[in-house]
């Protein structure tokens, strides 16, 4: 078997291919034929070591959160899944794994994936899909009608807060790089800016839900966004930023914690067609390593980096 692991943390040059063996699957745990993995930017800042406070010194480490794939094996106590059926998932930051041809996964991260979402689509979509929906459904409590502004709306987050919000009846705006703009009118947002040229005065008083995505808008650029009783939500504070964030009563972190119940959700959104990632790239997994690199260099993603791997 084979994944990209690391055995210290670093920069790009760390990730290596390497081969590796998986236990049997203990209680609660199945056994995933890897068929797709999508890339999130946690991937680099867990290897990077930037959450080191949180995954630990045991090396290797393997890399790797989302994917999606068929369930080879199944531990004691697993009756959610049998062998053969199609899943996808996420894996916590904590473990990784994804960037594999097979991990282990706990079954409490893992649902059956809807027959009309490719693999590819359906492993692009826990990470920014449960964001997105933390932060619109369960923090906002996003209504019909509202105003909603997407800060960032063409990354993996801020197309799905987009999609999401627009299938909940918002009216969105949003912002991404000037020579995007097209991209983002294409998503049906009514007004697009240039996040260069960003002045929040000129878009005073106009949202009930503002979505940070990019985590670069001030305290004070996103409570001028807002309608009375409106709220900014932030998923990447700066540490700047974090005391602020949690002393405002307008101002609410969002943290993708994932359940089956709201991937459950998600899914079922993608699968009618009205959630749906842009995928920029896929490369196969012997590929990923330069693909990764060059993506967490370059840091425009042109949509979700996938990884396949081939066999059946
Ligand atoms: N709290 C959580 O649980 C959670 C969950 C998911 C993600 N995150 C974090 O949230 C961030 C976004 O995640 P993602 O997956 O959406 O990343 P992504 O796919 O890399 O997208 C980031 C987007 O932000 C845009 N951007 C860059 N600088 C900007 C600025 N100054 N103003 C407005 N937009 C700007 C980028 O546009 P250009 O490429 O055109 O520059 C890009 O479209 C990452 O830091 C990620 O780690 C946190």
């Amino acid at each position: 078997m084979k994944r990209i692991q690391y055995h210290r943390y670093g920069g790009p040059e760390e990730m290596r291919l390497e081969d590796f063996e998986l236990d049997r699957p203990m209680a609660g745990q199945i056994v995933v034929r890897v068929k797709a993995a999508a890339a999130n930017p946690v991937d680099w800042k867990i290897r990077n070591g930037a959450l080191k406070f949180m995954t630990g010194r045991r090396f290797p480490r393997a890399m790797g959160s989302d994917f999606s794939g068929v369930v080879e094996a199944v531990g004691p106590s697993v009756t959610r899944f049998n062998v053969g059926d199609d899943v996808l998932g996420t894996l916590p930051a904590k473990a990784g794994g994804a960037f594999a041809d097979r991990l282990m996964a706990d079954e409490k991260v893992v649902i059956l994936k809807p027959a009309a979402l490719s693999f590819e689509q359906a492993a692009t979509l826990p990470i920014v899909g449960v964001t997105a929906w933390r932060g619109l459904v369960d923090k906002a409590r996003l209504q019909r009608g509202q105003s909603v502004f997407v800060h960032g709306c063409l990354g993996g987050v801020g197309r799905m807060a987009t999609q999401l919000a627009k299938s909940l009846g918002a009216d969105v705006s949003g912002s991404c790089r000037a020579t995007a703009m097209d991209d983002a009118r294409v998503m049906g947002l009514n007004r697009v800016v240039d996040y260069r040229q960003f002045s929040a005065e000129t878009l005073q008083g106009q949202f009930d839900v503002v979505f940070d995505t990019a985590g670069t808008l001030s305290l004070r650029d996103g409570r001028t966004l807002l309608k009375p009783g409106g709220v900014v939500l932030d998923i990447s504070p700066s540490p700047g930023k974090l005391l602020g964030l949690f002393l405002s009563r307008q101002h609410k972190l969002v943290v993708a914690k994932i359940s089956t119940e709201v991937l459950t959700k998600v899914a079922e959104v993608a699968a009618t067609g009205r959630l749906r990632s842009e995928i920029g790239k896929t490369v196969p997994l012997a590929m990923a390593i330069p693909a990764l690199t060059a993506l967490e260099k370059q840091g425009t993603p042109q949509g979700k980096l996938v990884i396949t791997w081939g066999q059946s």
